[in-house]
């Protein structure tokens, strides 16, 4: 008798987790459709690289500023600016209405996409609550949930027992991909834009440059390249050094090695060393890649190595 009456209880409690992690998810939900506006000053960690810094301020309605340690993109509601630090050159294009939609799968803003879309899990599945704990002095409740893709991605979310909303998460894409991302400033304000804030201005001697120049090929020319002569070692299923070049974010996460896409320098992007064989190792490993598709590979690093 006592062993279904265990399992009873097992079903109970695991019911009783479920319906706590659904809470949280809808505070943070609630709390960020709620604010006017955020700021959050934060890191983002490819594991096994080291923390980078990010600054992020969001406010409604349609606006973003995003810096990073190679770009800046900036939205005021009309206008999208995107400036490349490595390049020191700038985009300034019309701002639609898909383009949020577009900042927001960016994985390193995936904490915060709340403010601007009211479902953002609706496609997650396996929501369940874990441990509370206190992460750099802040206490918080992780919540897993496991967001549909190729492969998978399970994202652990750290929500903060005071402010009710995410400060971070632990990305973990296939099985042995993980980012962290973590918050260290983070305020979330219901009344207060500073417009100013989504105003870009040129820092100096920065080029303005024509979009279509800018961007280039897109991540589209040279995946043909990488599928063809590096998709077979460097796949998301069994990534050879940690490096999967079958997608956009995979080329730019890097491998173990670290970065080995620079945007806007290919002289410093080792992944072109490599494949001119002026660096090791060289790739591929069974011969030399030709001038030209090399040269594709390197124009579109030159163009910011953008996805589109
Ligand atoms: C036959 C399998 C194979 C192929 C094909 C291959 N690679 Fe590699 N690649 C490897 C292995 C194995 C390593 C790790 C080598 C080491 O640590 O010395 C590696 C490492 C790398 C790294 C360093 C990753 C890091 O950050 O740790 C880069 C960049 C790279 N490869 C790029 C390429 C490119 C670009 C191509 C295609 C043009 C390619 N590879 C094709 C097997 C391959």
């Amino acid at each position: 008798m006592k062993i279904p009456l265990l399992i009873g209880f097992a079903g109970i409690a695991a019911a009783l987790l479920a319906g706590q992690a659904d809470s949280l998810l809808d505070g943070h939900t609630k709390a960020l459709q709620g604010a006017t506006s955020l700021e959050a000053g934060y890191t983002v960690q490819n594991l096994p690289g080291g923390p980078v810094e990010y600054t992020l301020k969001l406010a409604k309605p349609g606006k973003f500023r995003l810096e990073t340690p190679d770009e800046i993109v900036v939205a005021n509601g009309t206008t999208v600016w995107t400036f490349k630090k490595a390049a020191n050159s700038y985009t300034e294009v019309p701002q639609e209405a898909g383009d949020i939609k577009k900042f927001l799968k960016r994985d390193t803003v995936l904490p915060w996409t709340a403010f601007f879309d009211k479902t953002p899990f609706k496609d997650a599945t396996g929501i369940k609550v874990g441990t509370a704990r206190v992460i750099k002095g802040k206490a918080v409740t992780e919540v897993t949930v496991t967001l549909p893709g190729k492969p998978d991605r399970t994202a652990t979310i750290f929500i903060d027992k005071e402010l009710g909303i995410a400060r971070g998460l632990s990305l973990l894409t296939g099985t042995d991909k993980q980012t962290i991302i973590m918050a260290k400033e983070l305020s979330v304000a219901k009344d207060s834009t500073k417009d100013a804030d989504f105003e870009f201005s040129a820092p100096a001697n920065a080029k303005k440059v024509d979009p279509t120049v800018a961007s280039g090929a897109g991540f589209d020319k040279v995946a043909a390249i990488f599928q063809t002569n590096c998709g077979g070692c460097h796949n998301a299923t069994r990534p050879r050094s940690g490096l999967d070049l079958t997608s956009y974010a995979g080329a730019m996460a890097g491998g173990r090695g670290g970065k080995d896409i620079i945007a806007g320098n290919p002289d410093g992007s080792p992944i072109i060393a490599y494949m001119k064989g002026n660096g090791k190792p060289v790739m591929p490993p069974n011969g030399a890649l030709s001038d030209s598709d090399i040269a594709v590979v390197a124009d579109w690093i030159k163009a910011g190595a953008n996805e589109k």
